[in-house]
């Protein structure tokens, strides 16, 4: 043992070491020492505490968060303990209860920034912006101009839909040599979300000017031309992000799509359900205004012409909903609409609509292997060019249905055998297949139907409208 108590007072020597140890980013070291120390003075609030720091420093959440919760049983004023608490309920998601504890924090030390900042970042993520954003000034005013809590407002402002203020904080940031790379980001993705797609490339290009190294930077700007069906300005940027980032799944994928590696029948989930969340914030004006998009309307009219009007009384799945435009579509129909969608983003804004009984952020493939529920009817708009192979997929919804049950989808046409990557990056399918997999996945065809469900630039997309019928 290194440490031993005098006359009852604790010798602090071995705490100081560990907190040197620390200090010099010998973690385990520190651990031990502690470790040491709380076996001869298991109650001492000071190594419990520094014990729930170095966990939380080794990732170890579960362990700070017994070991502030202990330091706090001691002393429930702990001010350090209830900054590491927060944190460790934070990372095990329960943001909830770490806001509580930054608010007991906040209530003993009201000129703390980093709980001010804390606090904000739990406000955005879980979507209530104005106290983010008070949150934030909160921080600032007592370490005005420090530059990620600054960057972090002008997002909290561009959420709350301030743009104006968003894009002046984050323009003013950009040109600080100190600001971080998130400040490009953002600004770009404002900008992107006024309608100003050149603008947006500007800025993520600037940000790359600023930090060449970061894959990150490289990643959004493909996201961002992508979504333009700027496809050469895309594989570059992809093609520099893979250069950075050797094991970026994402990249890889899309230049697979481009000839450039073997295109897998199933994407990797993290790429479309990036490219939605990114999406997510300019998406209905990106796809109602400039593609003229119309896959929810095509629903709603293929279901009409296979069951009638709607009466209020069937149970529906819209999968992948994105922010709700097929859910509204269907609501005639509807006794109750769930949905989900893999990118959180979409189903944030899914839930501003106010029409779902249940929405959940998951991959489509897991919510129906899941999900106990049976439903009457599912739709899913223009989701297959995300999906791949439909085969799995297919059989996955037959089995959530209701004997008498309907599926509902289209899929982009294009010329390939069965189905396969098409020119913009999504699957696309023959009709023929499509009709096969239906029989093949327990499915009877009631309608079929060929129309146009968007334009990329002046390119008409065509796509098969199917309405099955759940066999027997
Ligand atoms: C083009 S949007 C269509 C959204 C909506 N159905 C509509 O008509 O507006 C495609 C949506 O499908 C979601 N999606 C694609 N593949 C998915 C999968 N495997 N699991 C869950 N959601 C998926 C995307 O995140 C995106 O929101």
């Amino acid at each position: 043992m290194k440490n031993s108590g005098c006359r009852g007072r604790p010798d602090l020597s071995a705490l100081e070491t560990a907190r040197a140890d620390e200090a010099a980013g010998r973690l385990r070291e520190a651990v031990a020492g502690v470790r040491d120390w709380l076996t001869a003075h298991p109650r001492d609030p000071e190594g419990l505490a520094l014990m729930a720091r170095l966990a939380l420093r080794l990732g170890r959440a579960e362990v700070a968060r017994d070991f502030a919760g202990q330091t706090l049983e001691r002393d429930a004023n702990h001010r350090e303990a209830l900054q590491i608490s927060a944190s460790a309920f934070r990372a095990l998601g329960d943001l909830a209860e770490a806001d509580r504890i930054y608010d007991r924090l906040l209530g003993l030390d009201p000129a703390n920034p980093s709980a001010w900042n804390e606090k904000g970042n739990i406000a955005l993520a879980t979507d209530r912006h104005e106290v983010a954003v008070d949150c934030f000034r909160q921080a600032l005013s007592l370490i005005p101009d420090h530059p990620m809590i600054t960057c972090n407002l002008g997002l909290a402002l561009g959420h709350a839909g301030q743009h104006d203020e968003a894009t002046g904080v984050l323009r003013e940031l950009v040109k600080r040599r100190d600001s971080p790379a998130e400040a490009f980001d953002h600004l770009s993705a404002i900008t992107a979300l006024r309608g100003d797609m050149p603008g947006a490339d500007a800025v993520q290009l600037a940000g790359i000017e600023r930090f060449p190294d970061r894959a990150r930077s490289y990643l959004l700007l493909a996201r961002l031309r992508s979504t333009i069906s700027d496809r050469d300005g895309a594989a570059e940027a992809f093609r520099q992000c893979l250069r950075l980032d050797p094991g970026n799944r994402e990249a890889a994928f899309v230049l697979s799509t481009m000839g450039e590696g073997e295109t897998p029948e199933t994407p990797p989930d993290e790429f479309y359900a990036g490219l939605f969340d990114y999406y997510a914030d300019f998406f209905e004006w990106h796809l109602k205004e400039k593609l003229g998009y119309c896959g929810h309307d095509l629903i709603r009219t293929s279901v009409e012409g296979s069951l009638g009007p709607g009466r209020g009384l069937l149970e529906i799945l819209d999968v992948g909903c994105g922010t709700g435009l097929c859910g509204e579509a269907v609501q005639p129909w509807a006794r109750d609409v769930d949905g989900m969608d893999f990118a959180p983003k979409m189903i944030r804004q899914a839930k501003r609509r106010g029409l779902y009984r249940q929405l959940e952020a998951c991959s489509a493939l897991d919510f129906l292997k899941r999900t106990d529920r049976r439903y009457d009817l599912v739709v899913a708009a223009d989701v297959f060019g995300y999906i791949g192979n439909p085969l799995p997929l297919m059989r996955a919804v037959r089995s959530c249905l209701r004997a008498g049950g309907h599926f509902c989808f289209t899929a982009e046409l294009g010329d390939v055998a069965r189905f396969g990557m098409g020119e913009h990056i999504r699957y696309v399918f023959h009709p023929d297949f499509l009709t096969t997999a239906a029989a093949e996945t327990g499915f009877e065809v009631m309608s079929r139907d060929q129309a146009v469900m968007r334009h990329d630039g002046d390119e008409p997309i065509r796509v098969e409208v199917l309405l099955l019928a759940a066999r027997d």
